[in-house]
């Protein structure tokens, strides 16, 4: 299989590594987090400053503790889309440089496609058919894994991402960004049972509910109202069991539209990928449930949930073992379904 050096600069994290299949030769992650954390949220414009500032020293970083030197890579990857426009540029810009200059091939990635991969990194028995559950900051997707490039998506948001959900409830209740890992740290303490909130169905227009669809900006909106009611009665608003309650509601929410999709499709695995797939709360609700009905569920590693470049390398790696290539002319693409 080929070693590629792959570069994930969609959003947040500057990221380089160096891949050959399923084993990681080096990852680097810069995270851009505490810049952002002072405007409450990721700012394109100085997202990209910050890749443009940190990647060729990530690039060397990546390229010294693969101990591998340029004779030894046999492709150049990075992320496509979807993403920040200007963000995206500065990694595929990078990528196509460094492809020309060492005359390797070069190769674009989907960034959904590179969260599905992101489970072989640590299953290496793993292979399709399987469902996958996306679930980020951009988002949230149940995805059927038929093979390398062959996905169908059976399931969406209609509106806000789960990680969107998680970071918009944690800015209302003032707990700084990103939301999810302070919400999941915070609902250990909560009772999850403490209040009903709506899981986001969809209804038809027959009747009943989508079976695979789902809407978190509902669940956002009810987080507020009861939060300003709370304020109104002129009670504390018990923090633990609001942030326990939404992550339950949450898990079961993703876990019902997950295990239908499977049963439906008759797939035995899910593997679950993206930002929220660190989330505790999700974790247990999902594998408690899968168990009742025979299914297998696989979360990667933390450090592969979130953006990465390994991810991006290990997709590479398995297209560019198929002869897949891009032109040197491929663009960036903000939003670009799989
Ligand atoms: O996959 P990712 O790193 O970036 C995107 O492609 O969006 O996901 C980031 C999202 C953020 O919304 C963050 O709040 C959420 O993942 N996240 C979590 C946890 N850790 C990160 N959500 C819930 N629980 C967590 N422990
Ligand atoms: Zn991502």
């Amino acid at each position: 299989m080929p070693t590629v050096l792959a570069i994930e600069t969609s959003c947040d994290e500057t990221a380089v590594a160096i891949v050959n299949n399923r084993q990681v030769y080096s990852s680097i992650i810069a995270s851009q987090i505490p810049v952002h954390q002072q405007y409450g949220g990721v700012v394109p414009e100085v997202a990209s400053r910050q890749h443009l500032e940190t990647l060729n020293q990530e690039i060397a970083q990546a390229m010294e503790q693969s101990h591998r030197d340029w004779g030894q890579i046999d492709g150049i990857a990075a992320t496509c889309a979807p993403g920040l426009v200007g963000a995206l540029l500065v990694g595929l810009t990078a990528a196509k440089t460094l492809a020309m200059v060492h005359k390797k091939p070069f190769l674009g990635v989907h960034h959904l496609e590179g969260h599905i991969y992101a489970t072989y990194l640590s299953e290496s028995t793993l292979d399709p058919p399987f469902l996958s559950l996306l679930v980020s900051g951009g988002h949230t997707s149940l995805i059927y894994v038929k093979d390398c490039g062959s996905y169908e998506t059976l399931g969406e948001t209609r509106d806000d991402a789960a990680g969107e959900a998680f970071d918009k409830v944690a800015r209302l209740l003032k707990l700084g960004y990103p939301g999810g890992p302070v919400i999941d740290k915070l609902a250990q303490t909560g009772d999850p049972q403490a209040f009903a909130l709506p899981e986001g169905k969809i209804s038809l227009p027959g009747g009943g509910y989508h079976p695979y669809d789902g809407s978190f900006s509902g669940l956002k909106t009810a987080v507020l109202r009861l939060v300003q009611q709370l304020e109104k009665e002129g009670r504390e608003v018990p923090l633990a069991d609001v942030a326990a309650s939404f992550q339950e509601t949450i898990a079961r929410s993703l876990t019902k539209r997950a295990l239908a999709c499977a049963r439906d499709y008759g797939l035995s695995t899910i593997a679950v990928g993206g930002g929220v797939a660190a989330n505790s709360g999700l974790r247990k609700y999902l594998q408690a449930a899968a168990a009742e009905h025979n299914i297998r569920v696989l979360f990667p590693p933390l450090k592969y949930c979130t953006d990465n470049a390994a991810m991006i390398g290990c997709a590479a790696s398995d297209h560019l073992s198929r002869g897949h290539t891009s032109a040197l002319t491929l663009g960036v693409h903000s939003r670009l379904p799989l």
